[in-house]
Parts: structure tokens; C-alpha cells; sequence
């Protein structure tokens, strides 16, 4: 039987609706609107559609959006300036430093120089640490996106085993994190694992996070599993670019119980939770 496809734009939706609803009452109690500054540096074309992408929703739920664009040359000091001074700005609530950065930036500096408070990506070590030690504030994007689908299948994960493949700080460990949270049990896979074919097929929950197109085939899928797909490669399709996520999407659709599709899956859910982080922030610091 064919997979439930799990729609990351509806619910994505459902998820802007209760955050505009929340902007309205923020702006009736505080008279201003919750304000995101996203800052993008060089020319990278998928930041762009990123950032354009983040803008557009922000607009859609009456968040506030502002955007700061630096050549791909701008210097680590003049960056780390710029943050400092939104640090300091009352009327920013959520900063967002758009990732990769040059190779010239020590990206780890800048974003350990974000206002933890500000820090709405939740990517800043105060905010890992929190979410390791069980403590969360702002929770990474995607992660959290991914939860929202994942308990779509499943209400409660006490017993499930869970597959994180990737062990990124943007992705994978977070991931990990809200899944032990959440009572799973967790398995972290990555490159350097022995026998990645046989990790998988124990999964119920399988979530790919690798950034590597087609890389779990329909022989890696348990039968019924739930398979979340992290992943947004763009392929040359004999010519005409295409997206693909790290699932070889036809093949393990034979095999899943519900999976996510790319694009349509969980890029949408990461914005929502963006959106929901910068309420968050912006109630928080009203607080
Ligand atoms: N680049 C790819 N994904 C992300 C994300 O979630 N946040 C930021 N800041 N940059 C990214």
C-alpha cells in the first residue's frame, strides 16, 4: 500500500493561522509588532529563495520582517558589529544570520554573538545546551517542524524507535534531542556508521538529515515506518534543475507507512516554527 503523504504546507498553514492570531494579540498589548531582522550575507541562490521564502510568510502573519544584505566580502568585524547594534535594538525581537556564511567567517562566532534571547534559529550554544539538558527556549527550526509531522502519525513515540541520520548542530543532534524528549528511542547515525542499511531498517521513525540526494533507498525502509526527509538537493535533471530530498521518494513510498515529500514537506514546517520562535521572542522579552 502507498504511503500517507505527510503535507508540511497544510499544516505549515494551520500552524501561520494560530501564529497571526497570536500577533494580534501582541500587537494589542504592546502596540508594535513582533519583528524579525534577517541578515544575509553574499549571493548564495538558495539563501535567497530562503530568506525571500521567510520574508513572505513573515508579511502573511503580520510579524514584521528586516533584512540586512552584505556583499560576500563584508569582514567578520563589520558582521559581528551589525549584530551587536540589533542586540541592542529594542524593536528587534528574532535575529537570523542566513547559513552557509562565507569560509572567511568563523560561522560559530557569529552565532554565539547573537543575543541568546534573540536567538530565534535556537542555534546559539545557551540554547543548545538548554535543549540537551531538557530546558528548552528556542528550538531549532527544522527539528521542530519535524516533530509537528512526526506527531501527525504518531501521538505518543513511548516505545518507538526513532533514526536520526546526520548528526548536524543544525539538525541532526537537535532532532535527537526532541525525540528523547518526547520518550522515542533514539539511534544517531552518520557517516562514519558501520552498517547504516541495518540501523534504518529498525527505525519506525526514520528522519534523514545527510544534505545527500537519494541516499535511503526502499531497502533501508521498514515496513509501515514513518519516514521524515530533511533533506533539499538540487540535481541537474538532464538539464533542468530539480529538487530532491536525501529519500529516494518513489522507490521507499512502497515502503513507508506516511513520508514527507520534497519539497512540500518539511521546509514549509520550518518557517512555521520560525514564525512561532519570533512570537515566542517577542512575548519573552515583553515579559
Ligand atoms: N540555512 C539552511 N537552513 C537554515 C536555517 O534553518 N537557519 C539559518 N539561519 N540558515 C539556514
Amino acid at each position: 500500500m502507498a504511503a500517507t503523504i505527510l503535507d508540511g504546507k497544510a499544516l505549515g498553514a494551520r500552524i501561520d493561522e494560530r501564529t497571526a492570531q497570536r500577533v494580534t494579540t501582541f500587537v494589542d498589548e504592546h502596540g508594535r509588532r513582533p519583528c524579525l531582522t534577517v541578515v544575509l550575507v553574499g549571493e548564495d541562490p538558495a539563501s535567497q529563495v530562503y530568506v525571500r521564502n521567510k520574508i513572505r510568510r513573515c508579511g502573511q502573519t503580520g510579524i514584521e520582517s528586516r533584512e540586512h544584505r552584505l556583499g560576500v566580502d563584508v569582514g567578520e568585524d563589520e558582521l559581528l558589529r551589525l549584530i551587536r547594534a540589533l542586540n541592542h535594538a529594542d524593536d528587534v525581537d528574532g535575529i537570523l544570520v542566513q547559513l552557509p556564511l562565507p569560509d572567511h567567517i568563523d560561522a560559530a562566532l557569529v552565532l554565539e554573538a547573537i543575543a541568546a534571547e534573540k536567538d530565534v534559529d535556537g542555534f546559539h550554544p545557551d540554547n543548545a545546551g538548554r535543549l540537551a539538558s531538557g530546558m528548552p527556549r528556542f528550538v531549532p527550526c527544522t527539528p521542530r517542524g519535524a516533530m509537528h509531522l512526526i506527531h501527525e502519525v504518531h501521538e505518543n513515540l513511548q516505545g518507538l524507535h526513532a533514526v536520526v541520520v546526520g548528526r548536524s548542530t543544525i539538525v541532526g543532534r537537535p532532532m535527537a534531542q526532541l525525540l528523547l524528549m518526547a520518550d522515542a528511542t533514539v539511534t544517531i547515525a552518520h557517516s562514519k556508521t558501520k552498517d547504516l542499511t541495518s540501523t534504518c531498517l529498525d527505525a519506525d521513525i526514520l528522519i534523514a538529515a545527510v544534505g545527500r540526494p537519494k541516499i535511503i533507498s526502499g531497502g533501508m525502509v521498514k515496513p509501515g515506518a514513518t519516514v521524515i526527509d530533511v533533506g533539499i538537493n538540487r540535481i541537474d535533471d538532464g538539464g533542468k534543475g530539480r529538487l530532491v530530498g536525501d529519500v529516494d521518494y518513489d522507490q521507499v513510498m512502497g515502503h513507508a507507512g506516511a513520508i514527507t515529500p520534497v519539497p512540500g514537506g518539511v521546509g514549509p514546517m520550518t518557517i512555521a516554527c520560525l514564525l512561532e520562535n519570533t512570537v515566542d521572542a517577542a512575548i519573552m522579552r515583553m515579559a
